[in-house]
């Protein structure tokens, strides 16, 4: 049985309805209160797609910190099965990152604070300050790009520094609650930026976006694709088109699993169908998130990204960027200091496991692109909808 759906109705006076309430879920659903029902979405959990507490987030929780263990969902294996990992160490943990069993930015932030609290719930009569020092940089180092990493490796740092001093029972409480709250904050700000972004988004629009910038890739509810829920629940009709996102296929596996599955109208493109699409007046405007931004507004995202913005340059069409302020890299002057991953050949030789290149061939597979800030027509963060001036953009 897979996850049974609930619709949430919210009335102008926040008075909350559910449709289809399944009747083993009553109790449960009504228990919760409406700020975390609205913020998290609910869903009965289906057999393998149970969370740690019985109910799942319907627009999908793919990071949650259980009982000392990191839960990931699995997102190698989607669209074809729900797959739920279990991860005690900093070790797994980076590996499960560097691996992208998790991915999107804000995601593995969260995930690497999450690693954090594990680690340390875990450790014996270590010291903890020797175990904490060799969780940080295990787990910085996973990935480059994305500057929310570091940003909630710091946190978490700020928070044990705080706490040093103090017995171990107050030093996991206290890093567990951290991670905790860097969750639910990025949920708050991708709901934030999603009221804001809905402005931007006219009735019958149809939003082009790139790689998952949706819930797979955050906390939940995602930036992009925030963008795109918020302006279908402000009442808009709106469709998306997902360019597929060669090659490790993020749009045609999670952008295009996450929209079907809660009723959008989504088509699938291939990268390169971008531009005969927007040459042809399909496409309102491009939406995509973000894995840095430097100081003056260029944005590192996933590659493939820099062309789609110029292609929208090229047809008038507005590009924008949504990230929470958690991407903000204000000690990166500009997009020329940002470091850009290069990624294993096999995802550019191979396509679902089979060899499609020639034996011998040389392979370059960087995985993000740095897209100058004159391009873009507005970055949307939590704070609002930031448009440049004659320099580039001010936060
Ligand atoms: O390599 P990935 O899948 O981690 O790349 C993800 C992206 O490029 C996303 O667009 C970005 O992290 C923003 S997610 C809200």
């Amino acid at each position: 049985m897979g996850p049974a759906e609930i619709t949430v109705f919210v009335d102008p006076d926040g008075e909350v309805t559910f449709s289809d309430l399944p009747e083993d879920l009553v109790e449960v659903v009504r228990s919760l209160d409406p700020e975390t029902l609205l913020a998290r979405g609910v869903a009965a959990g289906g057999q393998g797609a149970e969370d740690p507490g019985g109910v799942e987030a319907f627009d999908v929780r793919p990071v949650a910190l259980d009982h000392g263990e990191v839960v990931l969902l699995d997102q190698r294996k989607l669209p074809g099965e729900e797959v739920y990992v279990r991860l005690r160490t900093a070790e797994e943990v980076a590996g499960a990152i560097r691996d992208m069993v998790v991915r999107g930015a804000p995601a593995i932030g969260i995930t690497a604070a999450m690693g954090i609290a594990a680690d340390i719930e875990n450790a014996g009569g270590e010291d903890l300050a020797a175990r904490f020092e060799a969780a940080d940089r295990v787990l910085r180092e996973a990935r480059p790009t994305a500057v929310n990493l570091a940003w909630a490796v710091d946190r978490m740092a700020r928070v044990f520094e705080g706490v040093r001093g103090r017995d171990a029972g107050a030093i996991r409480e206290a890093l567990r609650s951290e991670a905790e709250r860097i969750l639910d904050e990025d949920i708050a700000m991708n709901r934030a930026i999603g009221r804001h972004g809905a402005d931007l988004i006219p009735d019958g629009a149809t939003v082009m976006t790139h790689c998952n910038a949706g819930a797979l890739a955050t906390g939940g509810y995602g930036t992009a694709l925030g963008v795109v829920r918020a302006a279908r629940e402000a009442g808009r009709r709106v469709r998306v088109v997902a360019c597929e996102t060669r090659p490790y296929l993020q749009g045609a596996r999670l952008t295009a699993w996450e929209l079907v599955r809660e009723g959008f109208e989504v088509t699938l493109i291939t990268d390169s169908a971008a531009g005969s699409l927007m040459a042809s007046g399909e496409v309102t405007c491009v939406v995509v998130g973000a894995d840095r931004i430097a100081a003056n507004g260029d944005v590192a995202n996933k590659v493939g990204t820099y062309t789609h913005a110029v292609l929208a340059h090229r047809h008038g069409l507005p590009f924008y960027v949504a990230a929470p302020s958690s991407t903000l890299d204000p000690a990166t002057p500009d997009g020329s200091h940002i470091p850009v991953e290069e990624r294993p050949p096999d995802e550019v030789t191979s396509c679902g496991g089979t060899r499609v290149a020639a034996e011998g061939v040389r392979v370059r597979n960087p995985a993000f692109d740095v897209t100058p800030w004159s391009l873009v027509t507005a970055i949307i963060t939590e704070r609002g909808v930031h448009r440049p001036g004659p320099e580039g953009y001010r936060f």
